[in-house]
């Protein structure tokens, strides 16, 4: 508990250009929750040089995110925003719970899998460990709830075993967290291939809408997406592409897939394609110029990154200093 409400953290990587799926499955829930929670959301920066990055590119990219969490209307007053490099609690902490990790554990992570099977050129001890940074994270602001997506649980749940197995040893140290269970949001799929998740790494530029696709762009890819032979607006299993496509419209309109299937019976893709084009332009439109106007400031944005860095330094140092206490280290020399 903080200032008497729940603490939530999550985080997300700037690598990539954000995606439809990352703002209609994520950050726009995210701003349905600082009113009940106390929220931490992180741009998490040294997860992201697991993977070798352009330091120029990884600098401007994080910066976007930032602006794109205020202009997704995430009050930087309410909400803190900041980056992981930014606040030194995180090395530490995920040093100390190195130590209180197995290899074992870290092995049987399925992301270590897929990223080393992609980076075969570059499996670092960071990419193997990176589910520690990440439970370090979360612990460090002693958050009780934790927003993630199907593909986080397993380090989720490997956050509690570990904050369980401290606990254990040294007492009460860390809350243990739990998945948030609220609405977390549209899982948004491929427009290329239904069965996949859309993703900011898909090679494909069809398959993905990124959020500052231009209106032509959208439409462009709408009009191919995949669907399939039946050609009714149908929201069924047996229909992956048109489901998909009618979640889409459902999460920029506000409308129920009954709506929407009475709204096109009896039309065809034809119409329906570009109407979703339309939904999604009518939503990304005014967060762009919200962007476009937050860039033009950079004062402001200055201001929220190191107001919100000092913030979540503070919280931070509380935890750490305890878990530093509990392990055997001296006191911090000020
Ligand atoms: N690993 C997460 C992802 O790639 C990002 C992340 C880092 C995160 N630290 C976190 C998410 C803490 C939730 C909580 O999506």
């Amino acid at each position: 508990m903080l200032n008497g409400k729940k603490v939530l953290f999550s985080g997300m990587q700037s690598t990539g250009n954000l995606t439809l799926g990352n703002y209609l499955g994520a950050l726009k829930n995210w701003v349905t929750l600082s009113d009940e929670y106390e929220c931490f959301y992180s741009v998490v920066d040294m997860h992201s040089i697991t993977v070798r990055q352009d330091p120029a590119e990884l600098r401007r990219r994080a910066r976007a995110l930032l602006t794109l969490y205020i202009a997704a209307g995430l009050d930087p007053e309410k909400n803190c925003i900041y980056y992981q490099s930014q606040v030194t609690g995180h090395a530490e902490l995920a040093w100390i719970l190195n130590c209180y990790t197995y290899m074992g554990e870290l092995q049987r992570m399925t992301q270590f899998k897929d990223k080393s099977a992609k980076h075969a050129d570059n499996i670092n001890a960071g990419l193997f460990t990176y589910p520690v940074l990440m439970a370090a994270d979360i612990l460090l602001y002693q958050a009780d709830v934790v927003p993630v997506g199907k593909d986080q649980m397993q380090h989720l749940e490997l956050t509690r075993d570990i904050a369980q197995r401290f606990n254990g040893i040294y007492g009460d140290v860390f809350t243990v967290p739990e998945a948030y269970i609220g609405k977390v949001g549209a899982r948004i799929m491929s427009l290329q291939d239904p069965s996949k998740k859309m993703s900011k790494s898909d090679e494909n530029p069809n398959a993905s809408i990124y959020l500052m696709d231009d209106p032509d762009t959208i439409m462009r890819k709408f009009k191919r997406a995949v669907t399939d032979s039946e050609a009714a607006v149908r929201y069924r299993d047996e229909q992956p592409g048109i489901k998909n496509l009618i979640d889409i419209y459902c999460a920029c309109t506000g409308k129920t897939p009954e709506e929407v299937e009475r709204e096109f019976d009896g039309k065809g893709y034809g119409e329906f394609k570009p109407a979703v084009g339309e939904a999604v332009v009518d939503v990304l439109r005014p967060l762009q110029a919200r962007v476009a106007d937050l860039e033009k400031d950079k004062a402001y944005i200055d201001s929220v990154i190191k107001n919100n860095a000092e913030k979540a330094q503070y919280f931070s140092n509380k935890t750490l200093r305890k878990v530093q206490k509990k392990v055997g280290f001296p006191e911090r020399i000020r």
